[in-house]
């Protein structure tokens, strides 16, 4: 099982993610134990709230990737961003290049109530710009909620769709996590993230692929927890409407042959 995560707050002191460097690095020990090949750190760029710029940015990440090399660690670390939608933060997507890694990717998070006017525009500048937009967990807004159906129109407009893995596991309550899998259930998810933001000591990640491996097919874990991320990290072209689901729509059916046609199995051993 090989595994890339798309989004975390593991680069410490740049946003509400990890508060120190050993943390981190104990953070990324665990990870790289339970297969991580590369994980993109993708601080919050947020007007007002997070306001970053990458040159500190990357000053930290360069400290932490020092640190990492100390300790041996395997997981390969990539310098990605998550940028709240907001024309003033779109002149900086262009001018500091706020991408995952180098690809043309942009990891976006819209306002948790609603999507305005200001968040298609902003869709639109990126697209124009020769960006491709991934938009963060929109499983857990409430606008989604309210409307379902408005995640099938952001990939009708080529955005694609990072689900969170605490939302498969349902640690934001029912409603959250049944849209998260109904999202994967109709192919509308092209990747699982774990949006770690360094507080819990257990690495998610690993959990959910083991749960959508169950659920629906070892097939899709691996296109949403390491295929698709690495077309990313690649910078490749990956189809909005890519994500097929064999035998969507329900909890994976499993063959159960009758109890004679097992005897005779048996017998015939
Ligand atoms: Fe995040």
């Amino acid at each position: 099982m090989k595994i890339i995560d798309l989004h975390t707050h593991l680069l410490p002191n740049v946003d509400d993610g990890s508060d120190s460097l050993s943390k981190t690095i104990e953070h990324l020990q665990v990870m790289s134990e339970s297969g991580v090949d590369k994980v993109f750190l993708t601080p919050h760029y947020m007007l007002g709230t997070f306001t970053n710029n990458k040159e500190d940015v990357l000053r930290q990440f360069e400290i932490l990737k020092k640190e990492a090399e100390k300790y041996m660690i395997n997981t390969e670390l990539v310098l990605g961003a998550e940028v709240y939608c907001d024309d003033t933060l779109l002149a900086q997507v262009k001018e500091e290049k706020l991408t995952l890694g180098k690809s043309n990717y942009v990891l976006f998070e819209t306002s948790l109530n609603d999507i305005s006017d200001n968040s298609k525009h902003f869709i639109y500048e990126l697209q124009m710009n020769k960006f491709r937009p991934i938009l963060a967990h929109p499983e857990r807004y409430s606008y989604v909620h309210a409307h379902p159906s408005i995640v099938r129109e952001f990939i009708n407009r080529d955005v694609l769709i990072q689900v969170n893995a605490s939302s498969l596991l349902g640690y934001h309550g029912r409603k959250v996590k049944e849209i998260a899998w109904r999202m994967l259930y109709k192919g509308y998810a092209h990747f699982v993230a774990s949006d770690d933001h360094c507080r819990h000591s257990d690495y998610i990640l690993k959990k959910a692929f083991y749960k959508v491996a169950d659920k629906i097919d070892e097939t899709t874990a691996e296109l949403l927890f390491y295929h698709n991320p690495l077309k990313v990290y690649n910078n490749e072209d990956i189809q909005a409407f890519y994500v097929e689901v064999r035998g969507g729509g329900g909890s994976k059916r499993r063959k159960h042959r009758p109890w004679w046609k097992k005897l005779l199995s048996f017998v015939k051993h």
